[in-house]
């Protein structure tokens, strides 16, 4: 299967996985269950969400991670600053990312956005060098849309 497959198989999942819940932390919960579930070579799936300015830690599937990244600071805090999502290739290569997870070699962090307001970021692991590619950032993009169709702005 492609990676383009396997994007729309994945989302097509979510998209019937959300339809009947607006909850953030539900909704986010089940994304981060299907995205650690379907992506090969992904050691860790979750959203931190957007609290009076700090990312927190929201529902994820993987090893504990940090509970609290300022924006600006990390990828995470990259991606919701600059309201875009960052690929890294190779972490130890990214000033200033936050290594949260030991085995991590590559990572990306799409905005959750609504409207012009970051309410959360999606971070995807992997302890594989340039895991990430620009499909990778198409299908996760996607995933984010469906996520926001369906669901409300966190309390
Ligand atoms: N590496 C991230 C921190 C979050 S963990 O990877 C789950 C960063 O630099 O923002």
């Amino acid at each position: 299967m492609t990676k383009t497959d396997l994007y729309q198989q994945t989302v097509r999942r979510l998209a019937d996985l959300l339809s009947g819940e607006t909850d953030f932390i539900a909704n986010a919960a089940n994304t981060a269950a299907v995205l650690f579930g379907s992506l090969p070579d992904v050691s860790w799936a979750g959203v931190y969400v957007n609290r009076d300015g700090e990312l927190v830690l929201g529902p994820f599937q993987g090893p504990p991670a940090c509970t609290r990244i300022p924006f600006g600071t990390g990828v995470c805090g990259t991606a919701a600053a600059e309201r875009r999502t960052v690929v890294v290739p190779d972490v130890r290569r990214f000033p200033g990312h936050i290594a949260c997870q030991p085995d991590s070699r590559s990572e990306i962090v799409v905005p959750i956005c609504v409207d012009d307001k970051v309410v959360g970021v999606l971070d995807l692991d992997s302890p594989v060098l340039g895991r990430f590619d620009a499909d990778d950032q198409m299908g996760l993009e996607h995933a984010v849309a469906i996520f926001l169709r369906n669901t409300a702005s966190p309390g």
